[in-house]
């Protein structure tokens, strides 16, 4: 029997998945949902066979897999809505929300679920996250399926849920950091001589190259550094000196700030 998927919340993430899906031929754009109260900006999906509709209830009638795309104050209210449709023997639901943690959703809906929390990043809408996932009361069948679901995203990693905020930071933030980096290149290529336009095709390009060796690769940062350091060389004079004016250290300051920011807010 082929999954059908119900996304509630058919905004910036939620649409992303649905098309990302779709595009990866992982699932049928029948076997889709996708829910919001105005439906009218789904309508590209709807033209390409994916169900639209504004009645959450309906949705979950008509999915196996829940996926929650909702603003974390929206949860409880749409939770508390289609919570009578809810079947524990039926439905698993994936909430991608942000700092809604699974005891919440169990105390909600008021039954055990198998639920998985994912954090995905933006580079989603181009099917190149990493999106973190935790579980709790899933069989090895639904982390599979959501795993695999998640794979046509991007790439997935299991994680316990004590550290989704540290993934929110690393995974989602953390594509903040590396646009700043590539910035601060941009200017730099600048200032060495380039236009801003070839400059920011070099720096982009050579950041997911770099990224790309080491996923390839399988290697630590530092040995794909020794292959480009020749001794009294311009690489490691420059890398030195951004070490001395503090580069690591301030990313890694940057990154404890964060975190202890979406700790204490939430
Ligand atoms: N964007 C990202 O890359 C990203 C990454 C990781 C996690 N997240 C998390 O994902 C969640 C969604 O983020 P987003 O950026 O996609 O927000 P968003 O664009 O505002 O999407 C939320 C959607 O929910 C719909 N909605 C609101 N109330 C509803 C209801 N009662 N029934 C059905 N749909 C309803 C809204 O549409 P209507 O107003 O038309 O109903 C809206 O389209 C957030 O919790 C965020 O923290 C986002």
């Amino acid at each position: 029997m082929s999954k059908k998927i119900a996304i509630i919340g058919g905004g910036n993430l939620g649409a992303a998945i649905a098309e990302g899906l779709l595009h990866s031929g992982f699932i049928k754009a029948s076997d889709i949902i996708v829910t919001r109260r105005n439906i009218q900006p789904l309508d590209y999906l709807k033209q390409k066979g994916v169900h639209t509709t504004s009645n959450n209830i309906d949705a979950v009638e008509f999915a196996d897999y829940i996926i929650l795309a909702l603003k974390p104050f929206q949860v409880k209210d749409v939770l508390a809505e289609v919570k009578g449709a809810l079947d524990s023997q039926r439905h698993i639901l994936i909430s991608v929300v942000t700092g809604f943690w699974m005891k919440e959703i169990d105390e909600v809906v008021s039954q055990e679920l198998p639920v998985f929390r994912a954090m995905p990043n933006t580079a989603i809408a181009i099917r190149e996250s990493i999106t973190c996932i935790c579980h709790q009361h899933a069989s090895e069948e639904q982390k599979q399926f959501v795993s695999e679901l998640f794979n046509q995203l991007g790439l997935s990693v299991m994680i316990e849920e004590k550290l989704m905020d540290a993934a929110t930071v690393l995974g989602a933030c953390g594509t903040a950091y590396a646009m700043r980096y590539i910035r601060a290149n941009i200017q730099g290529g600048i200032e060495i001589g380039f236009d801003v336009k070839t400059a920011s095709l070099i720096a982009a390009q050579t950041v997911k190259g770099a990224a790309q060796l080491l996923l390839s690769h399988q290697t630590h940062p530092e040995q794909e550094i020794d292959k480009v350091t020749t001794p009294k060389g311009c690489t490691i004079a420059g890398l030195n000196e951004m070490e001395h004016q503090g580069f690591s250290s301030s990313l890694i300051k940057g990154i404890t700030v964060s975190y202890k920011k979406i700790v204490n807010d939430m």
